[in-house]
């Protein structure tokens, strides 16, 4: 499963390339919103910092546009500035049909907000490289993230469709563990959950076990 950074913030991203070697990176509105950099200053930034990789990089259009053709120029203007971006389309029927016109002039884009299996559907049907279902989401309103992982998983592969499943909005380890095991091709994720999830109490207690045990040990 590929590991993709939840951000836009050029310093996450700066350190999940250098420690993790990420696989990705995805972007949402809010995250650039919290960058506090104008929305291109801080998209040419993350470009820079992907230049020469084969790393994609989810930007999202402006997500008032519900004209699909509107969709499709501004997707357009923003796969120009990068071949890292990929264009991420809000699901609606609007969208998937961007997505299909994207797709076809070879744009790769990411289905975001997909919170059934036959949405998932429309967005492989019309070509979408992604679709990000909302694990986080779901599961606030009390539905099984980890099933509808699993059927997505499954629809894609019985129809044999070859959009990645990138399981999106998870809050800590035990979500990665779940859409791992549930088929998800990727993960995004902030980077404190992935840092939460390299750590676990009995570690931090064996390494102090195993310290003692060193320090009580002649060295010579
Ligand atoms: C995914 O691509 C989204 O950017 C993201 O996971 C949104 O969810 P959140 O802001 O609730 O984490």
């Amino acid at each position: 499963m590929k590991l993709f950074l939840d951000s836009a913030i050029t310093e996450e991203i700066r350190h999940g390339l250098e420690y993790w070697d990420l696989d990705g990176l995805t972007t949402n509105p809010k995250h650039i919103k919290s960058s506090g950099k104008p929305f291109l200053k801080v998209i040419e930034e993350i470009a820079e910092l992907f230049a020469g990789t084969d790393k994609p990089v989810s930007v999202e259009v402006n997500p008032h546009i519900t004209d699909w053709e509107q969709i499709v120029e501004e997707g357009a203007k923003l796969a120009k500035m990068s071949p890292n971006f990929v264009i991420k389309v809000g699901a609606s029927e609007s969208g998937f049909k961007a997505i299909r016109e994207l797709t076809s002039q070879n744009i790769r884009t990411n289905a975001t907000l997909i919170f059934s299996v036959a949405q998932a559907w429309h967005a492989a049907r019309a070509g979408a490289s992604f679709i990000s279902p909302f694990m986080g989401w779901k599961e606030t309103y009390g539905d099984s993230a980890t099933t509808f992982i699993m059927e997505v998983a499954e629809m894609l592969e019985r129809h044999e469709y070859e959009s990645e499943i990138i399981a999106a909005a998870i809050r800590n380890g035990r979500q990665i563990a779940d859409v791992a095991i549930a088929g998800a091709h990727c993960v995004t994720a902030g980077l404190g959950v992935y840092q939460d999830s390299m750590q676990n109490p009995y570690t931090v207690h064996g390494e102090k076990v195993f310290q003692n045990a060193w320090d009580e040990t002649p060295h010579e």
